[in-house]
């Protein structure tokens, strides 16, 4: 149940105005105020216009709009916020500015008044530390659109009344958005949750293994992203990402999970951001992004058979069928032929690996993703010594039902398996670190980043033992700690329980 009764919004920009437009419309009066009184006029107006086009269009009945636009309203100076009981501040992204505030604020509002912050980087604890009452001062991030985005972290300071936090989850309940409470760490609950999934595109993307189109399709087409990691970056601007990948991995004092990437800076220096500038991953003309013209495959003539290395019998079956279309034989021995083409399937390892432990012929074998999506897009893995002609036989016969093919070069887990551990043993990390309760975690992270799965429910979905495996794999070959496994994923694949499976509090 709501218990506020007058919200003051300070900053009227994309953000203030958004909170405004969510509470007035949930019914709760807001104020807002700007230092600069202009800024929150042209708010107001488009909140009004907004409101009046959903009207317009059924989404909002003329009580409901009449009762909105009583709810919002102007303050022209600090002091007029005297009677609120919620202050929300969403000012320019600055402590001493943010600190600077809730000091004035202090002096002009009642003692029970709640002071929040909609920081998306600053520590809550340290905005608070300037207030002569930290414990009521807590984070309150909403996500921009805010109207449409239903979510809000409720952010805990360290010296935060658990009732503030209590109090404003139920205000975001009452208009209709989902609180995921969190404690005051770096990246809050999902900045936080966001680190595996552009990251470990661009380091896949600066190992040469495959360029930003190939990973952004195999992403969409196999795990069902809707927004390839570098589409997202030209949407957000490569600017805004890569401050929040270097302000997690400062705050977390360098942890190699969080290790931004060295190809961004001077793609920054040239202005290479992405949608606003016009270029960044892809070229923009018009808003719309300029296609370039896809390569069409060499069309060879297939005269090698195919030997396949897979335990399992129905992808077997499946690969067997599409090889068929091809009119290519499947040799079903144990052992390849002396001329067959070999197919390798592995988790985790890159294929120089398993060819070399399966002591196959180097210039006649590449692999085949078969764990993460098969359907839809299917990736073929090179390796330096593969044969061109082999490749090409082996891109013709696999594509041959008309699912496009994609290459890629040498990867631990491909681009799928790699991208989907990641996003799995990160959501692992942030349960372990108390950050988040698993369902919290995995709404939140559909919520704010519109994933198909949250970070935990993905890696049931897959197998949390195989998410496991594959992290070993990466481990193994890079020897880089940036891939070691969440104690909460070992531990749940050692007695096999779901990822989901919560743990009391110490
Ligand atoms: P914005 O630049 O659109 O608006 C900020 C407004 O605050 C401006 O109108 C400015 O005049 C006003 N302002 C600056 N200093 C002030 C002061 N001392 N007193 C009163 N008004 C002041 O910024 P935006 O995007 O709305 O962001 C606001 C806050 O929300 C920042 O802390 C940002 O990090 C955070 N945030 C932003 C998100 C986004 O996607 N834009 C998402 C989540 C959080």
């Amino acid at each position: 149940m709501n218990t506020f009764k007058q919200i003051g919004v300070i900053g009227s920009g994309a953000m203030g105005r958004g909170i405004a437009h969510l509470f007035a419309t949930a019914g709760v009066p807001v104020l807002l105020y700007d230092s600069r009184s202009e800024a929150t006029q042209e708010a107001l107006q488009a909140n009004r216009a907004l409101l009046e086009r959903a009207a317009a269009k059924g989404k909002l009945s003329r009580e409901a709009l009449a009762g909105a636009l009583a709810c919002m309203g102007a303050a022209t100076h600090l002091e007029a916020l005297a009677d609120c009981d919620l202050l929300i501040e969403a000012i320019v992204e600055n402590l001493e500015a943010k600190q600077g505030l809730f000091r004035a604020l202090e002096q002009v509002v009642r003692a029970d008044a709640v002071l929040a912050t909609n920081t998306s980087s600053l520590s809550v604890s340290l905005i608070a530390s300037a207030c002569r009452h930290p414990e009521r001062v807590a984070g309150f991030h909403f996500f921009n659109p805010v109207p449409l985005m239903k979510i809000v972290e409720v952010v805990r300071g360290e010296l935060t009344d658990p009732q503030v936090v209590q109090r404003l989850a139920a205000l975001a309940g009452h208009a209709g958005h989902f609180a995921a409470t969190t404690p005051d760490s770096p990246g809050f609950l999902v900045n936080h949750a966001g680190r595996a999934f552009g990251p470990e595109a661009l380091r896949i993307l600066g190992e040469g293994i495959a360029t930003p189109a190939q990973i952004d399709r195999i992403l969409k087409d196999s795990l069902g992203f809707r927004m390839g990691p570098f589409e997202l970056f030209d949407l957000v601007g490569l600017d805004i990402s890569h401050a929040v990948m270097e302000s997690i991995h400062a705050q977390f004092y360098q942890d190699p999970r969080y290790t931004p990437s060295a190809l961004v800076p001077p793609r920054l220096a040239s202005g290479l951001l992405g949608r606003k500038t016009g270029q960044g991953f892809y070229r923009y003309q018009d808003g719309s992004v300029v296609e370039e013209a896809p390569q069409a495959p060499p069309q060879v003539a297939i005269t090698q058979p195919f030997w396949l290395d897979c335990d399992d019998s129905v992808m077997r079956e499946r690969i067997a069928a599409v090889l068929s279309v091809a009119g290519v034989v499947l040799e079903q021995g144990d052992q390849p032929s002396a001329s067959a083409i070999c197919l390798v399937t592995p988790l985790g390892e890159d294929a120089s690996s398993v060819i070399a432990r399966k002591r196959l012929p180097s210039r006649r074998s590449l692999a085949l993703e078969t764990f993460v999506g098969f359907d839809a897009r299917r990736v073929l893995m090179r390796q330096p010594a593969l044969d061109a002609l082999v490749l090409a036989q082996a891109c013709q016969a696999l594509g041959a039902d008309g699912v496009p093919v994609e290459v890629i070069n040498d990867s631990p887990g491909f681009i799928a398996q790699r991208v989907l551990a990641g996003i799995v043993n990160l959501g692992c990390e942030i349960a372990q670190r108390r950050i988040a309760e698993p369902a919290t975690l995995d709404r939140a992270v559909q919520l704010a980043l519109g994933y198909p799965h949250g970070p935990l429910a993905f890696g049931d979905r897959y197998g949390a033992l195989q998410i496991w495996q594959i992290l070993h794999q990466l481990h193994e070959l890079y020897q880089e700690p940036r891939y070691r496994a969440s104690p909460w994923l070992r531990r749940r694949v050692q007695l096999g329980l779901p990822l989901t499976t919560p743990e009391d509090p110490a």
